[in-house]
């Protein structure tokens, strides 16, 4: 029996989320917190889809779902509304659901049509999916269910091929990686509505990098950088909120680039000081690097996409002399701390507890910048 493992990285959004979905530049890195996503050849005819952390279980009939009219294949470039629709009318899913755990049973049965539609064989399948990511929380928990989910399924069918590496790790070549990525990217839109495709990347590619118009730089001289990450637990949409963003954008484009543009200069700056550090930030560059990173919530705040317990998690650390912004899409859900290389561990746990006492989660010290998918 055929069992595929795939574990892929959270992201944590560094600086310019939202500016990136207009073209922008952003910096986001991958983290510590993985998923794991197995996949078990089955025999009794049927393709299972088990998310026990959003309590999703749901099974369906190989025979049915091979009777659908689906047109798409993998040769496609993008998603087509009409298979989309086709999906959701045969999983039994609201045409219009913005439900992101609803939408990844549909971007599970696209990838899997796409994959199999002219084929002879349509293999019975389990697929399991744990994370130890916060869901819809902004650290980029769909985003690793895409590219993971993507990885499985494209490599049972042959099209790409795991390789081994030198530490006993298996992963794929960048070429490989491509084609994860894209169908990462297909799936995020499906879940997303218009993601800019940065969540996929980095739970692809791992490391740090920079997106630019579409276009991604790997920054390979990112020198070492510590966060805390705080779960404000606030639930929120990502589709809505990037929707929110847009219908200011459509009304007051002329306010809203000179926003979308701050956001970028700030971005800038901030890759700059990464850039000059060969592996340590400088003290002045943790100063300038709190300045921006208090900037950009500030600029967050005026897009529309903050909420008063991120703005409680901004408000605390500054007692502590720490500067911190709310990462992801924003509306509630995470927030980081930039955490100086200087930071003594008494004032971190002092920091974490009184975070903790206002309900909040929180993970004191995560170095960014893990590996991508294996
Ligand atoms: C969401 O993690 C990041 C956003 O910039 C949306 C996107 O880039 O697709 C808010």
């Amino acid at each position: 029996v055929t069992e595929i493992h795939v574990s892929a990285p959270g992201k944590l959004i560094l600086h310019g989320e939202h500016a990136v979905v207009y073209g922008k530049a952003a910096i986001a890195a991958a983290l510590n917190l993985r998923s794991h996503l197995q996949l078990k050849q089955m025999t009794d005819g049927n393709l299972q889809l088990e998310l026990p952390d959003v309590g999703i279980s749901v099974l369906f009939a190989l025979t049915s779902l091979e009777s659908i009219s689906f047109s798409g294949s993998l040769e496609d470039q993008s998603h087509s509304d009409e298979d989309i629709l086709v999906i959701k009318n045969f999983a039994g899913i609201d045409v219009n659901s913005c439900e992101p755990k609803h939408l990844a049973i549909v971007s599970f049965l696209y990838v899997f049509c796409s994959i199999y539609k002219n084929k002879s064989q349509w293999p019975s399948l389990r697929v399991t999916f744990k994370s130890d990511l916060p869901v819809g929380a902004g650290l980029g928990s769909s985003a690793a269910f895409s590219v993971s989910l993507s990885a499985a399924l494209l490599q049972l069918a042959g099209h790409i091929d795991s390789l081994k590496l030198a530490d006993g790790i298996t992963s794929w070549s960048n070429e490989d990686k491509i084609v994860i990525n894209k169908w990462g990217f297909i799936c995020e839109k499906i879940i997303h509505g218009r993601p800019s495709g940065i969540d996929n990347s980095i739970s692809t590619y791992g490391g740090a990098l920079k997106m630019q118009n579409g276009q991604i730089t790997n920054l390979e001289k990112m020198p070492q950088l510590s966060v805390m990450l705080v779960n404000t637990k606030v639930p929120r949409s990502t589709m809505v909120l990037v929707a929110g963003v847009r219908q200011k954008y459509n009304l007051y484009q002329d306010v809203m680039e000179a926003i979308l543009n701050s956001v970028e200069a700030i971005t800038k700056r901030a890759e700059n000081i990464y850039q000059e550090c060969s592996t340590n930030i400088t003290d002045d560059g943790f100063k300038a690097l709190g300045d921006l990173v208090d900037l950009n919530h500030n600029l967050l705040n005026a897009m529309g996409v903050g909420h008063p317990s991120l703005d409680q998690v901004v408000a605390v650390t500054k007692k502590y002399g720490l500067h911190s912004k709310l990462t992801g899409a924003g509306g509630g859900g995470c927030a980081y701390v930039l955490i100086p290389s200087d930071t003594s561990e008494e004032l971190l746990s002092s920091l974490k507890e009184e975070l903790n006492a206002l309900g909040l989660d929180v993970w004191s010290k995560t170095t960014v910048g893990g590996l991508g998918v294996l």
